[in-house]
Order: structure tokens, then C-alpha cells, then sequence
């Protein structure tokens, strides 16, 4: 089949009828992404609840919606879709006050550590919440794009996927990030191996290596980790948010490698976060005549929001069959997670000593 480039998928279907989405948190990435994703795909916002009066009131101003007074409050609008923006280990108390069968989208990570997922994953088990977690890298518009090159062959059958970051991460962005033992795995790398799985499957297990640098506090900002898929399949991460040196060779991308093609991709938003350059997906493709520009129609930040939300609504309708990252899914990222930081408290192989 020849390769169209502009054949590829690069966008969900939207709901026929979007429901009234309900946000809980109102911090910076509410007003840097969920908004305004939700707006450009026209999906009505009812209101957000945050603890904080003052950002809760700025926010919903800025964004024209309600602003609500109590949790309880924002839980009871009718046939609402709860969105939790909330800080990791504050998703529970909310998914705890929404009515039972409700439909939520929660933020990654799925609670602090596994112990946390797990206590997530019962809880919505017992109230059926329709939940997913917004590992909302899956359904950017350059990731459909590969998945659908990937799913019609042009790479053939991929062998070899490689992400490799050299950036500055401004980790001050985020206030409650301050003092936490898990960092980059946990809150950055973990949407590359939610990634990695959807395309790949789950890993036997991985090899990680997770660790801070002398210049700050930040627990952990380089990471090196190999996922171990066997004799024929190589993925590997090399992560580095302190490579601090302007802009020269700094990088955020990953190279897949088929039996019979290729895929390059430039992930754009964290060289210069939350601004960010544009995404960049280049395929070469079996029995093309070498490396095809893929146009993409939009960037992981907003337009990934966008289509994360359409599929819960659409599951939530009964449009989609199957809920993308479900809790029960998600739950799989965040043991890899869990198994990514064990490797790296655990001692390498040790080496001979000289005889
Ligand atoms: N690409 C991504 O997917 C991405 C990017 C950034 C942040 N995040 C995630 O989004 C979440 C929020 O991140 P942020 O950068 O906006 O953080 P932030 O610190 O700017 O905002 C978090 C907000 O949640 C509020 N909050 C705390 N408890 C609450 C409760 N019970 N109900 C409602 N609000 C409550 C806080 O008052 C605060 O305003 C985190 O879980 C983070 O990991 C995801």
C-alpha cells in the first residue's frame, strides 16, 4: 500500500452529545490544557470546585464558568462528567464523593504509588465509576498517527523503541511536587511507558536507574531505564530534564524501529513547557523511498485533552465500545512504575574482583 501521510488518524471522533464536564482543582494545568482543549472542541464546562477560593474564583472567571463552594456541591451537577485535576494523592477523597456509576477522568499518576492506585482502583470498583486516567499522551494527534501507521504495517513488526530527553523541566512550575520522594518516573516518564505499553504490551520487567543532581532538591530528574520484552524487541529511555546548556542539543524524542520501517518523533511541548514547539512525526516507510513528513493537525498540548475526553464521553454514551487507560489498564502503568523505582533501590550486577 502506498504511504499517504495524510491518510493517517490523528484525531478521536467527538461525542454526539457532550456532556457537562464538572473540574476538580483549578491549578496550572486546568488553565494550560484541560480548558482549553475542552473549549476548542467545543465540550461544555459546567464549573470547578478547588479548596483554594482565590484560584478557584480566578480561574472560573477567566474561563467564564461556575466557580462551586463545596466538593458535594460540584459532585451533584446531573449527568456531569467529573474531571479530577487534583494532586495525586488527593484523587481518592474526590472519586469518594461522586455518585456511584458516575463517569471520571482522573489526572496521572494514579495516586502517589501502587499502594495509592490500588486504593483508587477499589474504590472505583465499588462505586462502578467509569473511570479512566487522563494519560492523555496516547491520543495526541503525532501518537495516533503512529499507532496508525504502526497498525497498517508500515513499519512492519516493531523491534526497537527508543525515547531519549535532554531538557530543562521547570519543576518549579508545580508547588506540590516540593518534598515528594517520586519525581520523574512517577510524574513525567511515566506518560512514555503508559505510551510504550499501549504500542508494546506490558514488559516482563525493567532495568531503571532513577536519580537527582547535586544543582537542587528535586528527589529524582535523570533516569535511565531499559524495559525487557525478550530476545526481539529493544526499548530502552534516557532521560536527562538538567541538560541546562541552551537549547543547541537539547532533545525530546523517540526513534521506533521496525522490521521494515521507521518512526521519528519530536515531542515539542517539553522543550519549552508549557509554551512548547511544534510536535514532529516523520515515518519511513516499508517500501517508501525514505523519511515522509507526517503534516499533524495539532499538539500533544491541548488537543490530546481533547480527544481523552471524547473517548470517556463516548464510552460513557455507549459511542465507544472501549474505555482507552480504564482504572484497570492504568493501573498496569503505575506497576511498572512501582517496578521501575524497586530496580533502582535494588544494587546493580556487581562486577568481578581483579584475581
Ligand atoms: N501532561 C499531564 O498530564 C499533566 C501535566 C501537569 C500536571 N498533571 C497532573 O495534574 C494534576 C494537577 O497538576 P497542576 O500542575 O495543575 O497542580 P497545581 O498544584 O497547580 O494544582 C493542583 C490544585 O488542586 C487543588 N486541590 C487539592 N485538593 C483538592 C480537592 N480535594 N478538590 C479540588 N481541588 C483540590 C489545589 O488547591 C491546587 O489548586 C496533578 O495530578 C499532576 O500530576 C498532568
Amino acid at each position: 500500500m502506498a504511504f499517504d501521510p495524510t491518510a493517517l488518524a490523528q484525531s478521536w471522533p467527538a461525542p454526539k452529545d457532550p456532556r457537562p464536564i464538572v473540574t476538580f482543582g483549578a491549578g496550572s494545568i486546568v488553565g494550560d490544557a484541560h480548558f482549553p482543549a475542552y473549549r476548542k472542541a467545543g465540550f461544555p464546562v459546567a464549573g470547578l470546585y478547588d479548596p483554594d477560593c482565590e484560584k478557584v474564583e480566578k480561574l472560573a472567571a477567566e474561563w467564564g464558568v461556575k466557580a462551586f463552594a463545596s466538593v458535594e456541591e460540584a459532585a451533584a451537577v446531573e449527568g456531569a462528567v467529573f474531571d479530577l485535576a487534583t494532586p495525586p494523592a488527593r484523587h481518592v477523597d474526590v472519586l469518594r464523593v461522586l455518585p456511584d456509576g458516575a463517569a471520571a477522568l482522573i489526572q496521572k499518576p494514579m495516586g502517589s504509588d501502587l499502594d495509592g492506585a490500588t486504593e483508587i482502583l477499589t474504590v472505583c470498583r465499588q462505586k462502578n465509576l467509569r473511570a479512566a486516567v487522563n494519560f492523555q499522551l496516547r491520543f495526541a494527534p503525532m501518537m495516533l498517527a503512529l499507532k496508525d501507521a504502526i497498525a497498517k504495517r508500515y513499519l512492519g513488526e516493531v523491534v526497537d523503541f527508543d525515547a531519549w530527553l535532554a531538557l530543562a523541566t521547570p519543576w518549579q512550575l508545580w508547588p506540590f511536587l516540593k518534598g515528594l520522594p517520586r519525581i520523574e518516573i512517577a510524574m513525567h516518564s511515566i506518560h512514555y511507558l503508559d505510551l510504550i505499553r499501549q504500542v508494546l504490551g506490558d514488559p516482563k520487567g525493567v532495568y531503571a536507574k532513577t536519580l537527582g543532581h547535586p544543582n537542587h532538591d528535586v528527589a529524582q530528574t535523570r533516569t535511565s531505564a531499559i524495559l525487557d520484552y525478550g530476545e526481539k524487541v529493544r526499548c530502552a529511555l534516557s532521560v536527562n530534564h538538567d541538560h541546562d546548556f541552551g537549547r543547541r542539543y537539547q532533545a525530546c524524542e523517540f526513534r521506533i524501529c521496525g522490521t521494515k520501517g521507521a518512526a521519528y518523533l519530536k515531542l515539542g511541548v517539553n522543550l519549552d513547557y508549557p509554551r512548547g514547539e511544534p510536535d514532529i512525526l516523520e515515518i519511513h516507510p516499508d517500501g517508501g523511498e525514505g523519511w515522509v513528513n507526517v503534516p499533524l493537525e495539532g499538539a500533544w498540548f491541548p488537543d490530546a485533552f481533547a480527544g481523552r475526553m471524547a473517548n470517556l464521553q463516548r464510552f460513557a454514551s455507549g459511542e465507544d465500545a472501549d474505555l482507552v487507560s480504564s482504572v484497570e489498564d492504568a493501573w498496569n502503568t503505575m506497576a511498572l512504575v512501582e517496578a521501575a523505582y524497586r530496580s533502582s533501590a535494588a544494587p546493580a550486577t556487581s562486577l568481578e574482583k581483579r584475581p
